[in-house]
């Protein structure tokens, strides 16, 4: 974000669960901490509009002067993700039919149906009542609209407009049977009243925790439908805003992997992306960095604002482990690495009611600063003072982009074959795992992404091929990328129909080769992958898994071969040159050490290094700044480590010290330097 002297530090407030008398020990404390932003009102709805003509804004104006009086921002939040239960009685058919067609009763959150006009009338009413009342108050800094979208709907009303969304779409009827294959089981239409929403009611089912479906195109264009439905919540909101405050920047709190929306088509209209991160004791950093990096890549390489991580505990999780000593540091600063201008939280005091009165927060239950969290939130809070504006609006520089694609997820996840296991975001891990243990700094993209600053492109199991797409990995490889991409992807266009010719379709020419079968093998058993050649550190034989493609080469090089069963010495991996550039082909799901090897040669042909060289559980990201680099080290480690800045000058911005050399960096410290380039 531009024009901010420091990072934002602080997050979710909600002064409508406490009397008055509170407010101004919370201020104090937040100031202790460093706080400088607070976000509200984000569940306070029912408060802000108590029967249908009634507004009352008289608590909030307070809270926002207390605010400001203060010295500390608002992020202020639209309150629109939970209707009040006067609206839900008096319009019942505002309440969200589930996908097993019951209309659901007033409760929870996030509880609409994005297409109801009642909720758009109402919820865009409130936003612009606020926006003309706040729009010179002193401390809004930034917009905040809803708060996690992740409504789904089946309700008549839904199922009227996904008619009307098709026939837009598809134009004729004739089309719509050929793009849906509704030949197929008989399932010819000949009205557009005859299109039935894809529900547990239809054709769709749940197989655990993932959908399967008789008909995927219809199922993929239902999630388009949705993600676009809810999106137009969001931006019936942004508009209004826009209009009235046109300088004050607009978000909505995403949530990383999030199936159900497609991101990428939101960031589009968030004038800066947020997103909440909450991690578990176990989850491993680089799931983490990649979500961020995910984040970051929503709007090419922008900062995003952390909206929300607890201080210490969730209260949702199975297992809800407090932040061991230092990890929050460390988890803040990865944030701030991986391109974040703001490190929020959600909460700042914890509630005593409800399902989240065990959530961390930044003012506990013990209700004072004497707990080990809030000295940590404090010196954390200090530190960014002394950041300042160093790292803000600085930008990362990958050489290395990986694909990524939400239509590609659900046509992946809803296919019917070949395997139960393949799950597309843990093939996606996979290659961003090994980037990240060389810590080597890594894009995530769309497949329609500008490529041309990329030495390395990455696109596993891009089974989705929408129009222009191949043809964009094409010129990238003719200029001279390296390409990579893996086993079930270039099969289906963008309404899951099959390109015949063999397999992956539109790919063919790039890859050299053509997929002739694609055999699923069960969970105990392997095949190998055996190297014909050395391919720098890989050698001998790989255990491979879960898919194994049975494929011809074309014009593709074999570098390794299939170890076992009736396909043995049959192509595993390949290569192709093409243009200036080389596309190389996975075949099967090898182990991590040989998608790790491979990555490491391809950043060695490459010439993409890391930083500094450093032992694993060491993360180092960089962030550019005019004519500074800023190079922030994260020791995950139980031990101290060493790390060798050679002769370079840095200065250490937290301590505000000169560094060269040898440096130590303690277990679970961290450093951030920086150096004139
Ligand atoms: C989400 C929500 C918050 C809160 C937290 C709890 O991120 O946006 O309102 O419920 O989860 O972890
Ligand atoms: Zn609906």
């Amino acid at each position: 974000m531009k024009n901010l002297s420091s990072i934002f530090y602080g997050g979710d407030y909600n002064p409508d669960q406490w009397p008055d008398e509170i407010y101004q020990e919370d201020m104090r404390l937040f100031k202790l901490a460093g706080i400088n932003i607070i976000t509200i009102p984000v569940f306070s709805w029912a408060l802000l509009q108590p029967s249908e003509d009634e507004y009352k804004f008289e608590w909030l104006d307070k809270i926002l002067d207390l605010a400001w009086e203060n010295g500390i921002s608002v992020c202020l939040a639209t309150s629109t993700a939970a209707q009040p239960s006067w609206m839900s009685k008096k319009y019942p058919e505002m309440l969200p039919v589930d996908f097993y067609g019951r209309r659901r009763k007033h409760g929870g959150r996030v509880n609409f149906c994005p297409n109801n006009e009642k909720y758009h009338e109402f919820s865009t009413k409130l936003t612009g009542l606020m926006a003309e009342r706040y729009k010179n108050h002193p401390a809004i800094a930034l917009w905040h609209i809803g708060n996690e979208y992740g409504n789904y709907c089946y309700c008549d009303k839904c199922e009227e407009e996904f008619r009307n969304w098709a026939k837009k779409r598809y134009g004729t009827i004739e089309n719509l049977n050929k793009k849906w294959y509704l030949n197929f089981w008989g399932h010819t239409i000949y009205d557009w009243d005859e299109i039935v929403i894809p529900s547990g009611l239809s054709e769709v089912w749940m197989d655990g925790w993932t959908a399967k479906t008789n008909f995927q195109s219809i199922a993929i264009d239902y999630n388009r439908f949705m993600s676009e439905s809810v999106f137009n919540c969001y931006k019936a909101e942004y508009d209004i805003i826009k209009n009235i405050t046109p300088e004050i920047p607009i978000t909505t709190n995403l949530m990383g992997t999030f199936k159900p929306l497609d991101y990428f088509k939101w960031a589009e209209y968030m004038d800066i992306i947020s997103w909440d991160n909450y991690p578990s004791l176990t989850d491993p950093m680089f799931k983490t960095a990649m979500r961020h990096d995910l984040m970051r890549g929503l709007k090419d390489g922008k900062p995003f604002l952390l909206m929300e991580q607890t201080p210490s505990q969730q209260n949702w999780q199975p297992y809800n482990s407090v932040k061991r000593p230092g990890v929050l540091r460390l988890q803040s600063y990865q944030t701030l690495a991986h391109g974040a201008d703001a490190i929020m939280f959600f909460q700042l005091r914890q509630s005593i009611g409800a399902c989240e009165k065990y959530h961390g927060a930044v003012i506990s239950h013990a209700g004072h600063e004497n707990t080990r969290v809030f000295k940590e939130l404090t010196q954390i809070g200090d530190e960014l003072k002394a950041l300042g504006d160093k790292t803000i609006d600085s930008r990362m520089q990958a050489k290395v982009a990986i694909v990524f694609d939400w239509e590609n997820w659900w046509a992946v996840e809803f296919s019917s074959g070949p395997s139960k296991d393949l799950n597309y975001v843990e093939q996606v891990e996979k290659y961003y795992e090994a980037f990240y243990n060389m810590n080597i700094a890594v894009d995530m993209v769309k497949p329609e992404a500008d490529l041309s600053q990329y030495k390395i492109v990455v696109a596993p199991v891009l089974y989705m091929l929408r129009p222009g797409v191949a043809k964009n990995f094409e010129s990238y490889v003719e200029n001279g990328g390296t390409f990579v991409t893996t086993f079930f992807s270039g099969y289906v266009d963008e309404t899951d129909i099959v390109k015949v010719g063999g397999y992956p379709g539109e790919l063919r020419k790039l890859l050299g080769l053509w997929v002739e079968e694609i055999d699923a093998i069960f969970p105990d058993m392997s095949n190998s992958i055996v190297m014909k050649e050395t391919v720098g550190k890989l050698e001998k034989e790989y255990i491979s898994k879960m898919l194994c493609d049975i494929l011809n080469v074309e014009t593709a090089k074999v570098l390794a071969v299939y170890g076992k069963d009736f396909y043995a010495g049959k192509p595993a991996l390949t290569v192709n040159n093409f243009g200036k550039g080389k596309a190389y082909y996975i075949a099967t799901d090898p182990e991590q050490s040989f998608i790790a090897g491979l990555m490491e040669v391809l950043c060695e042909d490459n010439s993409i290094t890391a930083p500094f060289q450093a032992k694993a559980g060491v993360e180092i990201a960089q962030r550019f700044k005019d004519d500074k680099e800023i190079t922030f080290i994260m020791n995950y480690n139980d031990e101290d480590v060493v790390i060798n800045l050679k002769d370079e000058n840095y200065i250490d911005l937290i301590k505000n010290k000169g560094k060269k050399g040898e440096i130590l960096i303690k277990s679970k410290d961290v450093l951030v330097l920086e150096r004139k380039i």
